[in-house]
């Protein structure tokens, strides 16, 4: 429907959109109708009217968008730092060094850069221990090294490979809050450079084959490590994203196969630059090592000497996130997304069911099973509250056209390629899924669209899930499996929310979905959690100018929603510059941990400790209430 059309209608059902506006009951629609004196303002003073008292869920008052260089939260609320970038995890370990001539054999024992995705993994049998696997996306060069420029040295590469990649660390409940524990013997980086086993089908492959590694089974290092999954048998899983930035090619005119070129590597590296001082990332030097990256690395955090697997049946692209589920008959499911303009969803089912009396016995689980791509139908075109149906593909080698004829000789070929062979079998281009999410209540599965702002151009179609041309705020998918089972082929789908500006643009599709407010609008949803009541937590990294297309939205933030009604209440704002990312919860609900990535990314930020002078630093932050109660509650 064209706005125009949207725009016409009239009357009180269109104008709120009763049918469509699943967050608003009758009722409640008659409370506010009244307590406005029957005089509709704005869809939006309404709608924001409505919410207030809409959600039993949500029991907390919402927040105003803020532009301060510090953590905003609702009345009650309070926050402070568990970890920042830089902090020895060792008793004695090397302290930050904020001047950024720190070495990189101190970085390798602090705690990473950028954190990212997190899980809590509570120590059995102690109910105040828990190990935290956090994730430490990339780095900033221009905290990361005294000359604030790209690495100069070979010694400046180790430095950054070191600040990449997982810290797994011990956190303790003590005077009544959760606290890192300095010294634990669980405390762990794994970074760009530590010893890391491929598994599953593509382990061996000559294409994973380098001159250090003649078997293709033994890699070093996982970096641009992005969001996270944690496996009902206790071990994390890993996502590595923007892999094909970090490779680059002495020879300027190198040309790229197709599989180089789908994944987006290119001859100058994209300003990370490692390969002009380690050859392991220079493609005209080692041109398979860029296919050793890019998988979900499985990491058994209560085991500090273990090897972590990439586990290569769960496809190479630029992974964000991995959210577990179980099917009907007890088999594995990780959801995935893969964060690039037009590329797919996807979903890997185990062969073999989970043991959940023996942890061990599921170590290679992720090895064995199919990987299908989703694709959607067109939906039913409602600009408000779009809904269609979509299926599962397999991609395995010999079926749908993957095979020979469409240039995959093996199973293998296929999981290394997996864009390429998604593309075969037509996937739905995507405008970049990020986070997946599975609720708790009713398994329905929630995917973050970030934005797209090609969409409508380079062969991507306008609809379905990715109903906006150029689209520039995002929105959330959801799907729920045919039969509630997550082994299903089908799945019928609905969008969440539509992110908007409506105090720019009146209507949809760029005033948002009638679930956006002017009070509680924000653009590229990208992280998300649940908690155990099923309120979905939603994470943005967005368009922080606060003007223009984005005006009235404010710095990164982190909002909350009641599945069912749809509202949506912000709860925090983060620090100039900052990406709000990763999420975990206690085990009882009463404390929130929250991610503070790349603060001051482009300066003007001093977060947390406000240092005069003081560099920003990235930091998981501890969110309590006052009164100790259940955090949204
Ligand atoms: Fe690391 Fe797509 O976010
Ligand atoms: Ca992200
Ligand atoms: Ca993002």
């Amino acid at each position: 429907m064209s706005l125009l059309e949207e725009n016409q209608s009239t009357d009180l059902e269109q104008m709120v959109g009763l049918s469509r506006r699943r967050f608003i009951s009758a009722g409640a629609l008659c409370g506010a109708a009244m307590f406005l004196g029957g005089n509709l303002l704005s869809r939006s003073a309404l709608a924001a009217g409505v919410s207030e008292a809409s959600s039993k869920l949500l029991g907390f008052a919402s927040i105003p968008a803020a532009t301060a260089d510090s953590i905003s939260l609702p009345p009650g609320y309070k926050s402070s730092v568990l970890i920042s970038w830089g902090q020895p995890l060792q008793a004695g370990g090397p302290a930050f060094d904020p001047s950024g001539k720190g070495s990189a054999e101190a970085q390798e024992v602090q705690f990473g850069d950028n954190n990212d995705g997190m899980s809590l993994f509570p120590m059995p049998g102690d109910g105040n221990r828990a190990l935290m696997a956090i994730n430490n996306e990339y780095t900033n060069y221009r905290y990361l090294f005294d000359h604030g420029q790209a690495p100069q040295s070979a010694e400046d590469v180790r430095k950054a490979l070191a600040s990449e990649g997982v810290s797994v660390i011990e956190v303790q409940h003590k005077n009544g809050q959760w606290q890192f524990v300095q010294g634990s013997k669980y405390n762990r980086r794994i970074h760009g450079n530590t010893p890391i086993r491929l598994g599953g089908p593509a382990a061996g492959h000559d294409w994973l084959k380098t001159a250090a590694d003649a078997t293709g089974t033994k890699v070093l290092g996982t970096f641009q490590n992005c969001a996270n999954g944690m496996t009902p048998w206790g071990t994390y899983l890993t996502c590595e994203e923007n892999f094909t930035d970090c490779f680059g090619s002495s020879n300027a005119e190198q040309k790229f196969d197709a599989g180089i070129k789908r994944y987006g590597a290119v001859v100058a590296s994209k300003e990370i630059n490692w390969h002009q001082h380690d050859e392991r990332f220079d493609l005209a030097k080692n041109p398979n090592e860029i296919n050793r990256h890019g998988w979900v690395v499985e990491i058994d955090p209560f085991d500090p000497q273990s090897t972590p697997v990439k586990r290569t049946a769960l496809g190479r692209f630029k992974h964000e996130n991995a959210a577990l589920t179980e099917t009907k008959d007890g088999r594995a499911v990780v959801y995935m997304g893969d964060d690039e303009r037009g590329e797919f969803i996807y979903k890997f089912i185990s062969r073999d069911k989970i043991n959940h009396k023996n942890a061990k016995a599921n170590r290679d689980l992720l090895d064995h099973g199919t990987l299908y791509v989703a694709r959607f139908d067109g939906g039913d075109s409602n600009p408000d509250h779009p809904k269609g149906k979509g299926e599962w593909v397999e991609l395995s080698h010999g079926k749908h056209g993957i095979d020979a004829s469409s240039g995959f000789a093996s199973q293998a070929e296929v999981l290394i390629h997996a864009r390429l062979a998604a593309s075969v079998i037509k996937a739905t281009r995507m405008d970049r899924p990020e986070w997946i999410v599975v609720s708790p209540k009713d398994g329905k599965v929630y995917c973050t669209l970030t934005n797209n702002v090609k969409r409508g151009d380079d062969g991507q179609p306008v609809g379905g899930p990715n109903p906006r041309a150029k689209n520039q705020y995002g929105q959330i998918l959801r799907w729920q499996e045919s039969g509630d089972d997550a082994a299903a082929m089908s799945f019928a789908w609905d969008l969440f929310v539509v992110a908007g500006n409506p105090s720019v643009h009146a209507g949809t599709p760029q005033g948002g979905s009638s679930n956006i407010t002017p009070q509680h609008m924000f653009n590229s949803p990208d992280g998300l959690g649940f908690d155990k009541a099923g309120r979905l937590w939603i994470l943005t990294d967005g368009d922080m100018s606060n003007a223009g297309d984005f005006a009235g939205m404010g710095n990164n933030q982190m909002l909350c929603a009641d599945p069912h009604s749809g509202e949506i209440r912000r709860f925090m704002v983060g620090p100039i510059g900052c990406e709000v990312t990763g999420i975990s919860f206690s085990p009882d609900q009463r404390t929130l941990f929250v991610g503070i990535q790349h603060p001051g990314e482009n300066g003007g930020s001093t977060f947390p400790e406000h240092l005069p002078n003081g560099k920003p630093r990235s930091s998981v932050m501890v969110i309590s209430r006052e009164d100790g109660g259940i955090v949204g509650a």
